[in-house]
C-alpha cells in the first residue's frame, strides 16, 4: 500500500496535541503535512479545517488530523465538504470504529480532554485499523 501522508491543524486549544501528533508520526517516518498554526495565539479553528479538508480532497493518499479543544468545531467544518469523514473520537473503541465502520479520512482530537498520551494512542489505534468495506461499502457510500 502506497504510504500515506497525514495533513494535520489544529487551533489554539489543540496545539499541543498538534505538536506531540507531529513529533510521534515523524518519529516513525510517517509523512506529515503541518498545516498550522505555528504559535499559540488564538485563531479559529474553521480556518485550519479547511486547509486540512483541501489537502485531504487535493492531494492523492493523504489523511487529516485535526485537533481543537473540544474537537467539535473541527468535525463540523470539516464535514461540510463532500468526500470528507471526519470523525470526532474519544477513546480507543471509537477510534477503532471509525475506520473499520466509517472510513474516516480525518480524525478529529478534543486537547482539553485527551492528554498527548492517549491522543497518541487513538491516532495509532486509527491508523492501524482497516475498514471493513461490505455492508459498510454501501453505507459509506451513501454518505456523500
Ligand atoms: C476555542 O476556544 C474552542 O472553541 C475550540 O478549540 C473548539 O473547542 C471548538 O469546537
Amino acid at each position: 500500500m502506497t504510504q500515506q501522508t497525514i495533513a494535520i491543524g489544529s487551533d489554539h486549544g489543540g496545539l499541543s496535541l498538534k505538536t506531540a501528533i507531529i513529533d510521534h508520526l515523524k518519529q516513525q517516518n510517517i509523512p506529515v503535512k503541518d498545516c498550522g498554526p505555528t504559535t499559540n495565539a488564538s485563531v479559529d479553528y474553521p480556518d485550519y479545517a479547511e486547509k486540512v479538508a483541501q489537502n485531504v480532497l487535493e492531494t492523492p493518499n493523504t489523511i487529516g488530523i485535526l485537533c481543537c479543544g473540544t474537537g467539535i468545531g473541527m468535525s463540523i467544518k470539516a464535514n461540510r465538504h463532500p468526500g470528507i469523514r471526519a470523525a470526532l473520537v474519544h477513546d480507543e473503541f471509537t477510534a477503532k470504529m471509525a475506520k473499520e465502520h466509517n472510513n474516516a479520512n480525518i480524525l478529529c482530537l478534543g486537547g482539553r480532554l485527551l492528554s498527548n498520551e492517549e491522543a497518541i494512542h487513538l491516532v495509532d489505534t486509527w491508523l492501524k485499523s482497516t475498514f471493513d468495506g461490505g455492508r459498510h461499502q454501501a453505507r459509506v457510500d451513501k454518505l456523500g
